[in-house]
């Protein structure tokens, strides 16, 4: 099997290839999605919300972000490991980004990290990118500030916000990140930021512009029945379809249906 790299997705940009990206956080989703042939895996901190239950991706740790990453990379042979590091583990400090960012790749076993933010954080990714580590950058609706928006709401309507977004994605490339998440703004804004940068655009609610799609794992599968944002493809019900199985469980053992004769020794 051929591994997908940070350069492969730069060459698909280059050909025109459009790039998928899906989350994951456990082994055994993660080899399902990479059989499915999916090019890169991101351990994201939505894990706080869809794994841990907490209403912000504030609360997960570093420590919790490196053992996601460690069970998802015991399960995948071809895509690209991207981590994300927590909120608190790179903002402000240079250092303090770099040591995380070792942790994430000595630890957790990833090929790449991603963090959220522009000209804020340049220092830190400078700091990471100079140790040999990808970096994938991640502007727009950024959720570890959602104290800051207030709301959920797309991003960067007004000409001002638009234009710090562009610079920031043409900082980004500058500072040799190796692609970038744009999440939740208007399409021809995420296209034009497309168009106007050599690395790959990774839109989540950002259009058909961009150089890949990413979605959230247990969105798209339809685990998650109490969010449904304009932007998500639900490709199964399985909320319908496990909560189906686990009352069909219920009643054949109540019944005493299960198990049967062949089912025992
Ligand atoms: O944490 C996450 O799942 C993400 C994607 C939505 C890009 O950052
Ligand atoms: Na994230």
């Amino acid at each position: 099997i051929k591994k997908i790299t940070t350069e492969t997705l730069r060459k698909m940009k280059f050909d025109k290839e459009i790039i998928t990206m899906l989350t994951a956080y456990d082994y055994t989703t993660a080899k399902m999605v990479d059989a499915g042939g999916i090019d890169a895996i991101l351990i994201g901190d939505s894990a706080a919300n869809v794994m841990a239950g907490h209403e912000t991706t504030l609360p997960i740790t570093l420590d919790q972000m490196i053992y996601h990453t460690q069970c998802v990379v015991r399960g995948v042979e071809r895509a690209l490991i991207v981590a994300d590091l927590p909120f608190g583990s790179y903002q402000s400090n240079p250092e303090k980004a770099l040591d995380s960012a070792v942790r994430m790749m000595k630890e957790g076993g990833a090929h790449s990290i991603k963090i959220e933010g522009g000209k804020e954080i340049q220092k830190s990714i400078v700091k990471i990118i100079n140790a040999g580590i990808p970096v994938m950058g991640h502007l727009g609706l950024t959720p570890q500030s959602i104290y800051q928006f207030g709301t959920y709401k797309v991003r960067a309507k007004e000409e001002e916000e638009a234009e710090k977004l562009m610079s920031d994605a043409k900082l980004l490339e500058e500072l040799g990140c190796f692609a970038l998440v744009l999440e939740k703004i208007p399409a021809d804004l995420a296209k034009r930021v497309s168009e106007s940068i050599s690395i790959p655009t990774i839109g989540i609610g950002a259009g058909a512009g961009c150089d890949g799609q990413v979605l959230v794992y247990h969105d798209m599968v339809g685990m998650n029945k109490d969010f449904s944002p304009k932007f998500l493809r639900r490709y199964l019900d399985l909320y319908t379809e496990i909560t189906g199985a686990v009352s069909s469980f219920v009643k054949d053992v109540k019944t005493g249906d299960f198990p049967n004769e062949k089912e025992s020794y």
